[in-house]
């Protein structure tokens, strides 16, 4: 019999990511919903992803769409119910896809039973579970923090009930739970085993990095000062919390994966949230979303990453795209060449990739007129919803929440899958390289000088399989000369010829 894998699937897998009001559309009211996400299961078999993460579709008055939960153990009714849930988990299962959903331990909605409760009075039994303070009175807050979202908002909120300060890091309507009170942790926990027990294979972790506080809430120094305190708080109680959940989840079967959102400015703030393979398997990292076009700046932000992981046994994640941030063409400039470049950088690397619904059609964001802006914190741009079809209504039916990106009718999936050549096809061909070479999945890599302007690394993987990976960052053609076989061209040029030392302007080559 042969030896079971060693190595857990989100090692070498690609996690996509979902965000469920604007993926698909099954009961035609202009919001996506998990019965549009079972429905479109094949794009992602086709497409050759490993995993789907679903944004929050747990029940929620939406302030923050979904990131403001109500109940952690139950759909929305606008996306579905927990038969639908379980639908969609078999269906993707029976395709070999796993599914990971958002855990949200940082805070609650202000409609959660539990704050409805702990506001009522101040000696309710649930007060504890949220953070409350007298600070100076209803004029001033207990400290400086900021809250995010709300444009130099404070992160307090008075209320008139009870006469004292809550916290929120977010919108005022999300109020942060204690996690000092081991109840609190208790509650998260049954919550994980809720999920974990009904078959989802691990969790994406809401802002993992904000849980723990330092009990004295000290005001923020400057520069921290000036940004919402979620982007610096990292107090080390976090830690302890995340191995819990992590002995939690190693306790089950088929290899749960922990990946935590940390927020935080760089690498080295990130790494320790790895723990000594007792914390997350993967932190978000956002250097490659702070990236410019720029292979100096790629160059160090890659080697810096080895640098601070490697020592651990920590394994990467990449990340280019997310509901929270401008998509990456658009970031990048808008050019389709760029974005398709940035596809083999990201799915390439060593890591994780992360792919956010709807990169694989090289979408713009949307550009939302002021009347139909919705989200607070302005990423509603990233948000559009994807267009299925290139019929007027794109597969959506109702006209629906957000307008659809750019060239939606040619971007669409029906379009793109009938021409070999888009981008679509791209991201299919490179997920299948990847998927064919221990190289490109997990290998060891090594970068390569280049001329100015051009990133070049190789991956090898212990059997001997190799990569060379070649990127023009700039707008010149480029000589760079290197043998070997075209196997991904970004701009589908030569594939399967031998390399001929020519770059065109921001292309990218895996060759063999
Ligand atoms: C990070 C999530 O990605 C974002 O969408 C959300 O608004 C905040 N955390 C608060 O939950």
């Amino acid at each position: 019999m042969a030896d079971p894998p060693t190595t857990p699937w989100w090692r070498s897998g690609v996690i996509y990511q979902v965000y469920p009001r604007s993926f698909a559309d099954a009961d035609g009211n202009g919001i996506g919903d998990l019965e549009g996400v079972r429905q479109h299961l094949d794009h992602l078999a086709w497409l050759g992803v490993d995993a789907v993460w679903l944004s929050p579709f747990y029940p929620s008055p939406m302030a923050d769409f979904g990131y403001d939960v109500a109940d952690f153990c139950d759909v929305d009714p606008l996306f579905g119910d927990l038969d639908g849930f379980d639908r969609l988990l078999a269906d993707a299962h029976a395709l070999d896809l796993r599914i990971v959903v958002d855990l949200v331990p940082n805070h609650t909605s202000d409609q959660h039973p539990w704050y409805q409760a702990a506001r009522s009075s101040r000696t309710d039994p649930k007060r504890d579970w949220y953070v409350w303070r007298d600070g100076g009175g209803p004029d001033a807050p207990p400290n400086n923090w900021l809250g995010a979202f709300i444009e130099g908002g404070r992160a307090w909120t008075w209320d008139e009930t009870t006469d004292q300060w809550y916290l929120h890091q977010f919108l005022p309507q999300q109020p942060d739970l204690n996690w000092d009170n081991p109840e609190v942790v208790d509650a998260m926990h049954g919550v994980m085993r809720f999920w974990l027990d009904r078959g989802v294979d691990g969790f994406r972790i809401d802002v993992v990095h904000c849980i723990g506080r330092d009990p004295a809430y000290p005001d923020d120094e400057p520069p921290w000062s000036e940004i919402p305190h979620c982007a610096s708080n990292e107090h080390p109680s976090s830690h302890g919390h995340i191995q819990a959940m992590r002995r939690l989840t190693d306790g089950y079967a088929g290899a749960p994966v922990l990946i935590g959102e940390t927020a935080l400015p760089g690498t080295q703030w990130v790494a320790p949230y790895y723990g000594d393979d007792d914390e997350l398997h993967l932190a978000f990292n956002f250097a490659a979303t702070h990236a410019t076009w720029d292979d100096a700046v790629w160059r160090k932000r890659i080697a810096r990453i080895e640098e601070l992981l490697d020592p651990l046994g920590a394994w990467p994640s990449w990340v280019l795209s997310n509901h929270d941030i401008s998509r990456h063409r658009t970031r990048h400039g808008g050019s389709e060449a760029r974005a398709r470049a940035a596809a083999v950088v990201l799915l390439t690397q060593r890591g994780t990739p992360f792919l956010y619904a709807g990169e694989e059609l090289g979408l713009e964001d949307a550009i939302v007129p002021p009347d139909r802006v919705v989200d607070p914190g302005g990423r509603d741009g990233c948000r559009a919803p994807l267009p299925w079809t290139s019929a007027p209504d794109r597969g959506w039916g109702e006209d629906p929440w957000l307008p659809f990106p750019p060239d939606a009718a040619a971007r669409s999936v029906e379009a793109q899958r009938a021409d070999p050549a888009s981008i679509l096809h791209l991201y299919r061909r490179l997920l299948r390289a990847r998927r064919a070479s221990a190289a490109l999945a997990e290998g060891a890599q090594e970068m390569l000088p280049a001329p100015d302007g051009v990133l070049a690394w190789r991956r090898v993987a212990p059997d001997g399989d190799q990569r060379t990976l070649l990127v023009n960052m700039t707008t010149d053609e480029m000589t760079v000369e290197v043998a070997g076989t075209v196997e991904v061209a970004s701009d589908g040029v030569g594939e399967g010829e031998p390399f001929r030392g020519r770059l065109a302007a921001d292309a990218a080559v895996i060759l063999r």
